[in-house]
């Protein structure tokens, strides 16, 4: 009964359609998907996708915005470049989401509707499936959309398969193709660089193509994060206006194309990036786009954010229900300068300090080309005997006797020339026949293409972890991208499909780590933030965002990450980089899932009893609303010398408000977020260093939820470096 109701709402056939006509009236007639005059609407909740097949059965796009609003159906006709997927050679001369150079040669393409079938997948999940066909070439489109409802989140892709004599050529390929209503555009973009990740910078689109994009091949970062944001009729704020949230999941090269055309219509393309990219497609192969994720919302970023972090704690993450635990990462403190004593010591040391996991870094391997620093060793996953006589079982073990997990890092796909791997198979590698090899970080990146090469890079992941049954957490690292695409196995004229065959495998075995090990947690990680995108943290639990850990410049990527990445996901190490004042460095890291790479012996007692006071109240306290709560921005570092948010629990009982002064001034009140306007909260300062008292005015009492949101507290938080935590605790 429900299926059939949402049917009926869900496509809305308007019967006698004509051109002209301005506005639409829904009806709710039986819903012949296939009828030349419907409208197919994607829906959540609050968004809503509007299409429109002509009476030319071309699809077209009526609307993006809010659920249900009226949509004006086009005055004219339209024409070619009203294609809501927009194919080249046959009319459109902008941008084109499609290029195909068909198996006789023909370089155009003519879609045209043929059906759209709507499905529930569950109480809160639906898909609907449309399908467009080349009006001569048997050449199908399947445009994708599924819908997220509750969350406000819409998964768009593509796929492709023909019965043509040959293979067929696709040279471009986009995710999605969606047109914006008409009006101005801010668009804001998160890049970077190696240690500055997730940089914001918003500039209004003028006409002409705006592109951002990634050739890295391995991963979508370094330069930038595959998401951004469009802000209708304004810069973008947090809590009013228009904004669409884009995102794409694809841990390779990726394009977004922001075309302004001369009438001053917006349209964006995303997905794979078509650069050096043509992909010979066989009859019968099915060809599958990355996932475009999409949220919209009329009330801000805010919004746009909680609902990106909902729907990927939800749907997107390992282990939705698990908090993340408190690790100690030995990179920042050894490097590759350690021993199984030291690493025992160091045990000790995240016991003492309450930590759950101890993740060993890099350097645990390596026996004829010892793993000593980044020069060698790299492909080689035996344990270094010297270093670790007694193997990652007794260490792992050793932890667990301490009440620790233990965790492994891992870089399963890359190989150091000095190395038994490289010796032994020199053809493995990705290179330039001709040219001399292009080492990053002394090493190579590993064919995935060529099956013994990806075999090789997941038999070491499972060896080890099956080998070492005790280890509960893997780092997964990828220090370099590809610079010199160039396949030893791929035949010379599929040597464009290294870009994106190489994705596809590294999946292959991501899944294969996700499905054997259930109980091994894993952290993404790419050189920092490098890999950080929605479909690989599908088999993650967490990222890297960054190997700056400066809590300085930890205050901006965190800020960036947070439009689009849960709070839970997000690791934030403490440790030593830049010196900065111990308690700033603490309440920066405590604002994600809460991690420390110390050598505790170089702490000075007064950190030691800080660190220990900070992380019993995190785990017990902070830590649920924190990685489950939902995040309201108050204050933008971008914006002045402070950066202020609060998390809110999902009763609205609990929020953490975290305060960080990134230089002098400011010394205005904080008015919260999300609370409960009626409700009664206890405010109270905590992670004060031992010894402190509280200055902030409001500490202890209680205030209703209206006043703090209207009124706000007034951390005492002026001078650079100043920060407070302030614990909210409503009365049942
Ligand atoms: C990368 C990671 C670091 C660390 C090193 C080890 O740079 O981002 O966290 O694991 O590799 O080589």
């Amino acid at each position: 009964m429900k299926t059939w109701l949402m049917r009926k709402i869900h496509v809305v056939v308007v019967f006698g359609f004509m051109f002209g006509v301005t506005r639409l009236v829904a009806q709710s007639a039986e819903p012949p998907d296939s009828s030349p005059a419907s409208l197919i609407k994607i829906l959540t909740s609050r968004s809503q996708i509007t299409l429109m097949v002509g009476t030319d059965r071309h699809l077209y796009q009526l609307g993006f915005g809010l659920t249900n609003a009226a949509v004006a159906l086009p005055k004219k006709t339209p024409g070619r470049d009203d294609d809501f997927y927009p194919s080249a050679g046959d009319g459109y001369v902008f941008e084109p989401a499609l290029k195909v150079t068909h198996a006789d040669g023909n370089t155009s393409t003519d879609l045209e509707f043929v059906r759209s079938d709507y499905s529930e997948l569950d109480s809160n999940v639906s898909l609907t499936r449309i399908e467009l066909r080349d009006a001569y070439y048997p050449f199908h489109v399947f445009l994708n959309f599924k819908t997220y409802r509750a969350e406000d989140v819409i998964e768009e892709w593509a796929e492709y398969v023909h019965e043509e004599t040959n293979a067929l050529t696709l040279e471009r390929f986009a995710s999605a193709a969606p047109e914006f209503p008409t009006g101005d555009y801010w668009l804001t973009q998160f890049h970077g660089d190696w240690a500055k990740e997730a940089q914001m910078t918003e500039e209004k689109l003028t006409f002409g193509i705006k592109v951002l994009d990634s050739k890295l091949g391995v991963r979508a970062q370094k330069y930038r994060t595959p998401v951004f944001l469009l802000s209708r009729n304004g810069p973008a704020a947090e809590t009013t206006g228009e904004i669409y949230g884009g995102a794409l999941g694809w841990s390779g090269s990726y394009q977004f194309a922001f075309e302004m055309n001369p009438q001053g219509r917006l349209r964006t393309l995303a997905g794979i990036n078509p650069f050096d990219s043509a992909y010979h497609l066989r009859a019968g192969e099915l060809f599958s786009t990355p996932k475009m994720f999409w949220s919209w919302s009329d009330a801000g970023a805010g919004q746009v954010s909680r609902n990106f972090h909902r729907w990927a704690r939800k749907y997107i993450l390992r282990h939705p229900e698990n908090l993340r635990p408190v690790l100690l990462n030995n990179w920042e403190a050894t490097r590759f300068d350690f021993n199984e004593t030291k690493l025992l010591s160091l045990f000790d040391s995240a016991k003492a300090l309450g930590a759950e996991v101890f993740l060993l870094d890099d350097g645990w391997f390596g026996e004829r080309f010892p793993r000593d620093n980044d020069h060698a060793g790299l492909g080689d996953w035996q344990v270094n005997p010297r270093k670790l006589p007694h193997g990652l079982s007794y260490l792992a073990k050793a932890a667990a006797g301490r009440g620790l997990g233990f965790g492994i890092w891992l870089e399963p796909e890359m190989v150091n020339p000095e190395s038994e791997l490289y010796q032994r198979h020199p053809d493995w590698v990705i290179a330039q026949p001709h040219r001399p090899l292009d080492l990053q970080r002394n090493h190579l990146v590993l064919d995935l293409t060529r099956p013994a090469t990806r075999e090789f890079s997941w038999s070491a992941i499972d060896r080890t972890l099956r080998s070492n049954p005790g280890i509960t957490f893997m780092k997964w690292d990828c220090n370099r991208f590809i610079t010199q695409p160039g396949s030893s196995y791929l035949p010379a004229g599929e040597q464009s499909h290294l870009w994106i065959d190489y994705v596809r495998a590294l999946y292959g075995n991501m899944d294969r780590f996700a499905t054997n090990f259930p109980d091994v947690m894993g952290m993404l990680c790419a050189g920092g933030g490098g890999r950080v995108d929605f479909e690989a943290l599908r088999r993650f639990d967490s990222f890297w965002p960054s190997d700056c850990t400066d809590p300085l410049d930890r205050v901006f990527i965190q800020w960036g990450y947070s439009y689009f990445y849960p709070a839970c996901a997000m690791a934030a190490h403490v440790t030593r980089m830049g010196n900065r004042p111990f308690k700033f460095t603490l309440d920066v890291a405590m604002s994600g899932a809460l991690g420390f790479d110390v050598d505790w012996q170089k702490l000075s007692p007064q950190q030691r009893t800080e660190a220990t006071a900070a992380v019993a109240p995190y785990k017990e306290d902070l830590r649920p609303i924190v990685q489950q709560g939902d995040l309201y921005r108050l204050v933008s570092p971008y914006h002045g010398q402070r950066s202020a948010f609060d998390y809110v629990s999902a009763d609205c009982h609990r929020s953490v408000l975290f305060v960080y002064q990134i230089g002098s001034g400011n010394a205005e009140s904080v008015k919260l977020a999300g609370l409960d306007p009626q409700g009664h909260y206890h405010v109270s300062e905590v992670n004060l260093s031992p010894g402190k008292n509280s200055h902030l005015p409001e500490n202890g009492r209680v205030l209703d939820g209206a006043a703090l949101m209207r009124d706000g507290l007034n951390p005492d938080c002026t001078r650079k470096f100043d920060s407070e935590v302030i614990d909210l605790t409503a009365d049942h």
